[in-house]
Order: structure tokens, then C-alpha cells, then sequence
């Protein structure tokens, strides 16, 4: 195989501003698609996704305790697979106190079956102080490698703005797609300036994207930038933002987790692609 269509068949990745680390820029969600234990042709689809998705070059997983039993249903299968390894592991702490954060996470990390997470975020920024003090200690000890906050609503993003001014938050996971933009005002631009790396969720607005463009055609000129599906026009969108690091869909479709890696190669969108893209995409 020649080193041109080897390439071609990388994701593109993003460097984490802090250290430098790459990842690949199209991560996997697991809210809802995961949360299958005890239920046997769900599990097998969500097994196959994960193992489509690492062997398409995808690593960052993210999940989190409100997520039912994806935590567990994901350290299950990559350890069947065999993958645990080259995952990127995120999850969430979820709950008030430091006592009960402590628990919570020693429990997801018992789940997902890691002794080191890779990212640990405070999900909705719910007692974000209290959980960053114990994060800022686990970093240091080496019990997590990064990081973060996050929420999935444009009302919290001046909140996620604040808690990253200082510089010393690694990452942020927030809303950002054609159809909840409001993350380029401000936020995306802080976190550029602050070192922030960006985990986009929501990248199709929980799917409402695509039932908007359900029976449409795409339009010819996505060509120029390699689209071939919707999901790929929304997530090259996203990705050819600078500040984005990774988006995150979430499926459990072994197909649409191809469609959705596929996205990320270049070419991306220009500025005035984006605007084109954005303003086709308000028409319909
Ligand atoms: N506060 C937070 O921290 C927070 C909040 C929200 C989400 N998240 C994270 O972000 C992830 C993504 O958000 P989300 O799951 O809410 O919504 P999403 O990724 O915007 O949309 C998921 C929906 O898109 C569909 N889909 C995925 N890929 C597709 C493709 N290629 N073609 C057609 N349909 C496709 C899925 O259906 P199929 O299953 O049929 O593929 C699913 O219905 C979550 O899983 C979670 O990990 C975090």
C-alpha cells in the first residue's frame, strides 16, 4: 500500500495543548448507546462498534456514573477485545461531597477496569470546586493523566469559561454543532487562550440534526470537502474549528461509528465553507 492511501486512512488528530499528546479527532460517546448489560444483541452491536471504531485508528472513549451501565459495559468489552490498551478513557464525576466524588470514581475506574484513567471530568460541573481540589491530587499522584469540566448546555458556558481562565484545567466538554453553535462566541476562543483542550458533545444535537435533513439530498459542492454523508458535513463543521480536539458521537451502529471516523480526514472546511455549510444547514 502505498504511504499516500496508508495516511488517508488515519484519523486526523489534535495535539492536547498541556503536553503536546495527540488523539484522534473523532472520539466515541457512550450516553445511552452503552447502557446495554443484561441485554445480549445490544451488548454484541456495542461490541462491535467499540472494536470497529479501534480498528478504524479511534481511542477516546467517554462515559460517565450517570450513564446507567455504559462504564461498566465498555471496560467489559475492551477487555474482551483485547483494547483496553489503546483506548483513550474519559468519565465524569457526578455526585456533591469529596467523599462520595472519591467513591464514585474509584468505582468507575473498577468499571471501566483501568488503574489509571486517562481523563476525569466533573459532569455538569456539579460541585466542580470540591471534585477539582481531589482531581488536581490525583494528578499529581499519577491516579488520572488529565483533567476537565464539562456541560452540554450554552446557559453553563459562561460558568465553564470562568473555571478555565486560570489555565490549569486540561480540558472542557461542551455542546458545539450546526445546531447549538453558540460555543464559537466565546467559548471556543477561551479556550484557545487558556490551553483548554475541546471535547465536543452533542456534535448532532442527540440526533435531532438528522431527522432535520431526513430526505435531503447532499448538497454537490460538499464534494470539495470529501463529504459523503450528513454525519460527515456536521462533523467536519465542528473539526475545522482550531480550537476542537476531539467530538465525541455517540452511537452503537458499527457503521455509523465508521461514517463518523471517516469525518475526520482532511480536506476540512475553510472559513467561507463553514459559512456556507452553516447557512445551507439554516435553510432547511
Ligand atoms: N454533560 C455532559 O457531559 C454530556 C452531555 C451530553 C453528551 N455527552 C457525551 O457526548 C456524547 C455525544 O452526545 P449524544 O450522544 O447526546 O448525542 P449526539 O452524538 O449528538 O447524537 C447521537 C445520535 O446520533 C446518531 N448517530 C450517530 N452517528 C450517526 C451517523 N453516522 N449517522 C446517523 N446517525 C448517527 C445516533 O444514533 P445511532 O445510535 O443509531 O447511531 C444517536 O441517535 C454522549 O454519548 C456523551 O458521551 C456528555
Amino acid at each position: 500500500m502505498c504511504p499516500e492511501s496508508t495516511a488517508a486512512k488515519v484519523p486526523l488528530s489534535r495535539r492536547i495543548p498541556h503536553t503536546g499528546e495527540s488523539v484522534p479527532a473523532i472520539g466515541l460517546g457512550t450516553w445511552q448507546v452503552f447502557d446495554v448489560a443484561g441485554n445480549a444483541k445490544e451488548t454484541a452491536q456495542a461490541r462491535e462498534t467499540l472494536q470497529t471504531f479501534v480498528n478504524l485508528g479511534g481511542r477516546v472513549v467517554d462515559s460517565s456514573p450517570m450513564y446507567g451501565s455504559s462504564e461498566s459495559v465498555t471496560g467489559r468489552l475492551a477487555a474482551e477485545i483485547g483494547v483496553g490498551g489503546k483506548l483513550f478513557v474519559a468519565t465524569k464525576v457526578w455526585t456533591s461531597g469529596r467523599e462520595a466524588g472519591i467513591r464514585q470514581m474509584e468505582d468507575s475506574m473498577r468499571k471501566l477496569r483501568v488503574e489509571r484513567l486517562d481523563l476525569m471530568q466533573v459532569h455538569n460541573l456539579v460541585d466542580a470546586q470540591t471534585h477539582l481540589a481531589t482531581l488536581r491530587d490525583w494528578k499529581k499522584s499519577g491516579r488520572i493523566r488529565y483533567l476537565g469540566v464539562t456541560h452540554y448546555h450554552a446557559g453553563a458556558h459562561v460558568d465553564l469559561e470562568r473555571i478555565i481562565a486560570p489555565g490549569d484545567v486540561d480540558f472542557i466538554q461542551a455542546n458545539y454543532s450546526l445546531a447549538e453553535p453558540e460555543a464559537g462566541r466565546r467559548l471556543l476562543a477561551a479556550a484557545a487562550g487558556s490551553r483548554t483542550a475541546v471535547i465536543v458533545n452533542r456534535p448532532f444535537a442527540e440526533g435531532a440534526m438528522f431527522r432535520r435533513v431526513s430526505g435531503k439530498a447532499l448538497p454537490e459542492w460538499t464534494r470539495e470537502i470529501g463529504c459523503a454523508t450528513w454525519a460527515q458535513y456536521f462533523s467536519k463543521w465542528i473539526l475545522a474549528h482550531p480550537a476542537v480536539t476531539c467530538a465525541i458521537p455517540g452511537t452503537r451502529n458499527p457503521r455509523h461509528v465508521a461514517d463518523n471516523v471517516a469525518a475526520a480526514r482532511d480536506p476540512l472546511p475553510d472559513e467561507t465553507m463553514r459559512r456556507r455549510m452553516a447557512s445551507h444547514f439554516a435553510s432547511l
